[in-house]
């Protein structure tokens, strides 16, 4: 799961994921990292911390960091949350760029479509709930679709 800062969303989506895949019995590696996460060690916001345990994740041990090019090879799916972090996931990987391994985390639930999952870094804990559902109904689409196919 890859946002910007790996300070917001992307701990989201890992933590998100994650309680899904454990739930489901679902031994995953999930993990998260930013395009410029520039303080690495640094905790989720405390607004994206808030908002996942009202609703019983739990994401305050995660650590940010930076994406690295090796992380392409290393895992099977890269989900990214707007189009900046597609081309900067693109410029990171290199040669080791793999279109079929990279997706914007929402085509989950409008296929195709590209849309963004905005950053809700400048505004109040509103936008942090929406990006919470947003990307809670697109954890919930992959793992709908993992289980039909095992
Ligand atoms: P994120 O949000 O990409 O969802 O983690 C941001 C976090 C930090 C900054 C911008 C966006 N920043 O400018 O430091």
């Amino acid at each position: 799961m890859v946002c910007l800062g790996n300070i917001c969303r992307s701990p989201l989506a890992e933590g998100i994921l994650r309680h899904k895949a454990t739930k489901a019995g679902l031994n995953w590696l999930i993990d998260s990292a930013g395009t410029a996460a520039h303080n690495p060690g640094c905790s989720p916001h405390f607004l994206s911390q808030q908002v996942a345990r009202i609703n019983d994740v739990e994401i305050g041990k995660q650590k940010c960091r930076q994406l690295l090019k090796n992380d392409i090879e290393r895992f099977d799916k890269i989900y990214v949350m707007d189009e900046e972090n597609y081309y900067d996931v693109k410029q990171i990987a290199g040669n080791k760029w793999d279109a079929a391994k990279v997706d914007y985390l929402i085509n989950e639930i409008y296929p195709g479509e590209n849309r963004d999952i905005f950053d809700p870094w400048y505004g109040g804990v509103d936008g942090f709930h929406k990006v919470y559902d947003l990307i809670d109904e697109a954890c919930e689409a992959i793992l709908r679709k993992n289980m039909n196919h095992s």
